[in-house]
């Protein structure tokens, strides 16, 4: 079968009515960025992007009070580039950034908020474990000229469009229109991404999940309970054996899960309550959802689906429960039975 590059599923998808001219070259923009963000994150120690940004006195700290790694700076400068004189963005917002980013007045602007972490698993960068970019994009609010903070607070429900690019042994996009959930690997001698898997499917049942396990002894007790039991396998109520994976790249994990299916879970714990949660709902925990739910998975904070849940700032955690359906599923029930007082 003859290859379809990203250029020309845009246009079907436009075709199809799925998307207009703005959101396809917003797209092509962003895969544009991440396809430079490959060639940094690739030349590794020759590139002199590894280590941290700023110097041993000053360290580059960023909104979230972590300190910033080289490629951190770099991807979000790529990123932010990229999407400024398109004409087809209103504003986007980084977790690099506190504030949004308004598009400078030399440049038209366009109906679009895009949201992104420009490099996720960034704790992965100096050990060559892959790590990666993830975005949502929503649209601007009409007659909003200058977005605030306000005008992205919008549930994920409303995300027009959702992705991630995984840069490892290959790199991957993985996209969504809210009509399924597409992947392109990245044809480095011709340099485009070309389709690679239409319409992934994730299976309702697995054997595999992803958990920090480090973090048990914080956990509350219905994911005691839940993980407990897959630990117990063929000897517990489960009645089968459980692997476990843990990258700690987001996107590495979430691609295993949309490849083979399984569970990813970053729940509260003791530790995070007091923030909410360790990922961020605007640009990390709501696309990951839209993907995973786009190829028939589940994502809810244990408690509720996180597509639904109405955002307070742009910067904020929640936990994370997404894959395979029935396992999230229970993992959620377990939850809502111990908040009913029935546990
Ligand atoms: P960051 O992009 O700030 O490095 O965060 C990584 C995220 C996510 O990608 C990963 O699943 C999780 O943090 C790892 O958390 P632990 O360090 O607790 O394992």
């Amino acid at each position: 079968m003859k290859p379809i590059s990203l250029i020309q599923f845009l246009i079907e998808e436009r075709r199809a009515g799925h998307i207009n001219a703005e959101l396809s070259l917003l797209i092509e923009v962003v895969a544009r960025a991440c396809k430079r963000i490959a060639v940094a994150t690739n030349k590794g120690a020759l590139g002199d992007v590894l280590g941290m940004a700023g110097s041993p006195d000053a360290q580059s700290i960023n909104v979230q009070g972590e300190a910033q790694k080289k490629l951190d700076v770099i991807s979000n400068e790529i990123l932010l580039e990229a999407n400024a004189w398109g004409g087809h963005l209103a504003a986007c917002a980084s977790e690099e950034m506190e504030d949004p980013q308004q598009i400078p007045d030399m440049y038209p602007k366009g109906n679009h908020l895009l949201m992104f972490d420009p490099l996720d698993g960034s704790s992965n960068i100096d050990v060559n474990i892959s790590v990666g970019t993830i975005f949502s994009v929503l649209r601007c609010p009409d007659g909003v000229t200058a977005p605030r903070v306000e005008h992205f607070l919008q549930p994920g429900t409303e995300q027009l469009a959702a992705g991630y690019v995984v840069y490892g042994p290959a790199t991957v996009l993985v996209l969504t229109f809210g009509h399924g959930t597409h992947e392109f690997t990245l044809d480095r001698e011709v340099g485009s991404f070309t389709l690679s898997r239409r319409n992934i499917r994730i299976p309702d049942e697995t054997t595999e999940f992803a958990i920090n396990m480090s973090n048990q002894r914080h956990w509350q007790a219905p994911m005691q309970r839940y993980i407990g039991e897959l630990l117990a396998g063929t000897t517990g109520p489960r009645g089968k054996d459980f692997n476990m994976r843990w990258v700690a790249s987001m996107v590495a994990d979430v691609h295993r899960i949309v490849t083979r299916g399984g569970v990813f879970y970053y729940p509260l714990d003791a530790k995070i309550e007091q923030q909410g949660g360790k990922l961020r709902i605007m640009y990390e925990a709501n696309p990951m959802a839209f993907i995973v739910e786009q190829a028939g998975g589940a994502a809810t904070t244990g408690r509720r689906r996180i597509m639904e849940l109405q955002p307070t700032g742009l910067h904020q955690r929640v936990p994370v429960f997404l894959g395979s359906k029935k396992e999230v599923e229970l993992a959620t029930h377990y939850h809502q039975e111990a908040d009913d007082g029935r546990l």
